[in-house]
């Protein structure tokens, strides 16, 4: 029996990894990495039966004892991009140390690895994570991520503001995304997670069935909420000044101008159908995706 720990298991992915989990093997070969315990969720977890498991990527002996006896791990890349690579350092060495066989990590597609790249923080942490991986003899599995559909959400907010603002108002240009939502990359892990075996030592690129730019986000969004919402692509230095005045923090901006520009640039226009294959069906569409978060 392997024992398979799921980290991030308290955020949006790691728990919609766990819940397709519990569905394929059995609890107690379950455990799930976490901050603190205080939560629903892991209270939720622990009433479940799942193994909970303390540990922070920013301390290494909480690592490896966290990963004892831990045959399988999905690692969900940590959230602070600038603390990434560290925080990475500590996980890789920390399985090898506990004598982890294999390990699942979240990566990120790309095409450009350049250092003047608009996305090169994020893609660079997440090649020299997948470099650690490889150098470290641990089998693994990489699963380089396309965008959350969700990331839609992030950048134009909800209904109400979508309705307010009347207009999708973002400097991606024509670039294409193919948007993933959350439940079909955990679903996908889930199976993956159940028979390891037989995704042992690849590199698998995760897209969604449809590529779509955000003009046609707006034309599928504007059916939906039964209102004409124009997509507007600024310049970056118009678009920066818009957010400020709205009081966005500078991190947010920088956030979402870094994201966009990433777009423009292509780094999400991929086609590999892997994701199918695993699934063994298209992804989500994004109609239906827009359908069931802005109707
Ligand atoms: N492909 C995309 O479009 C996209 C978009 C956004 C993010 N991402 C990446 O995908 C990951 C998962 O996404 P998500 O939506 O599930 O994010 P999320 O809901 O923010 O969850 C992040 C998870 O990582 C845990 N975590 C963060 N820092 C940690 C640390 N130092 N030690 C241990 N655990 C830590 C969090 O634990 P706590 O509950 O204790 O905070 C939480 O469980 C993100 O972390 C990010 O790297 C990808």
């Amino acid at each position: 029996m392997k024992k398979i720990l799921i980290t991030g298991a308290t955020g949006h992915l790691g728990s919609s990894t766990v819940r397709f989990l519990k569905e394929k093997v059995s609890t107690e070969q379950i455990a799930v990495l976490v901050r603190n315990t205080d939560s629903d969720l892991v209270k939720n977890y622990k009433h479940e039966g799942i193994d909970i498991r303390v540990g922070d990527y920013d301390n290494f002996e909480s690592l490896t004892e966290a990963f004892k006896g831990i045959d399988l791990l999905y690692f969900v890349s940590g959230s602070d991009i600038g603390k990434r690579l560290p925080q990475h350092k500590n996980v890789v060495k920390a399985a090898v140390q506990a004598g982890v066989e294999h390990v699942l990590y979240t990566s990120t597609v790309r095409n450009d690895e350049s250092e003047d790249a608009p996305l090169f923080p994020v893609v660079d942490s997440h090649k020299q994570t997948e470099d650690l991986i490889l150098a470290s003899g641990l089998n693994y599995t990489i699963l380089r991520h396309n965008l959350y559909a969700e990331v839609i959400n992030m950048f134009i907010g909800d209904k109400a503001q979508v309705l307010q603002t009347k207009s999708i108002y973002l400097p991606t240009e024509d670039g294409e995304v193919s948007f993933v939502p959350r439940k079909d990359f955990a679903e996908a892990e889930a199976i993956i997670l159940a028979k390891p075996e037989a995704y042992k030592n690849v590199i698998l690129e995760f897209n969604g069935s449809e590529q779509v730019g955000f003009k046609e986000v707006a034309e599928k969004l504007s059916a939906v909420v039964g209102e004409t919402i124009p997509y507007i692509s600024p310049e970056e230095g118009e678009f920066r000044k818009q957010l400020a005045e709205v009081s966005l923090p500078q991190e947010i901006i920088d956030m979402v101008v870094m994201f966009s520009l990433g777009i423009a640039n292509g780094e999400f226009n991929h086609k590999t159908n892997d994701l199918e294959k695993v699934l063994g069906r298209p992804t989500q569409s994004i109609a239906d995706f827009l359908k069931e978060t802005y109707a």
